[in-house]
């Protein structure tokens, strides 16, 4: 019979949990915990906790001596920063006006209709999907950074296509 050891796992996620504090901190007391790093910091807690609580923004508000509404408004203001934990899969879809001409708002419809609205994660954790303003691939439009990789010329279609063979349902 198999056998568990239920305290040996709750440590080393409490360890790690400490570990990504003491980092956290690291990053604010290297920028001197000055206003001025906010982003290099939100940069850190994200990569560190994967995204920005509501607790982790005010914990930075507070080191840095920022008010919270302004923390909270550049962890939103930025599309590669996120306040919910990501999905397996994310969709950044392009609304400049070269995208936007060609057809980007059907892209992100058939994202947002079989997803989440823009911002969001599927509730099954699957995909996350943002827009974004020029992503520097123009010749491309109407293009979409997916999981990290910019796809050119997409139609509605070929999303439809991609979210039935990652078994979005
Ligand atoms: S407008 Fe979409 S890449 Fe430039």
């Amino acid at each position: 019979m198999a056998t568990t050891t239920p305290s040996k796992p709750s440590k080393a996620a409490d360890t790690a949990r400490d570990n990504r504090a003491k980092l956290l901190e690291r990053a604010m007391s290297r920028h001197s915990y000055s206003g001025d790093a906010l982003i290099e910091v939100l940069h850190t807690a994200q990569e560190l906790y994967g995204f920005l609580t509501p607790d982790l923004l005010k914990s930075i508000a507070r080191k840095l001596r920022l008010p919270p509404s302004r923390v909270l408004g550049v962890a939103t203001f930025y599309h590669f920063f996120s306040l919910e934990p990501k999905g397996e899969h994310s969709y950044i879809v392009c609304l400049g006006t070269a995208c936007y001409v060609k057809g980007a708002l059907g892209l992100l419809e058939t994202l947002e209709r079989r997803c989440a609205k823009a911002g969001r994660t599927s509730p099954d954790g699957k995909v996350s999907v943002n827009s974004a303003r020029c992503i520097g691939a123009c010749g491309l439009a109407p293009a979409v950074i997916r999981d990290g990789e910019i796809v050119g010329r997409l139609t509605p279609r070929q999303v439809t296509e991609d979210l039935d063979r990652i078994g979005v349902k």
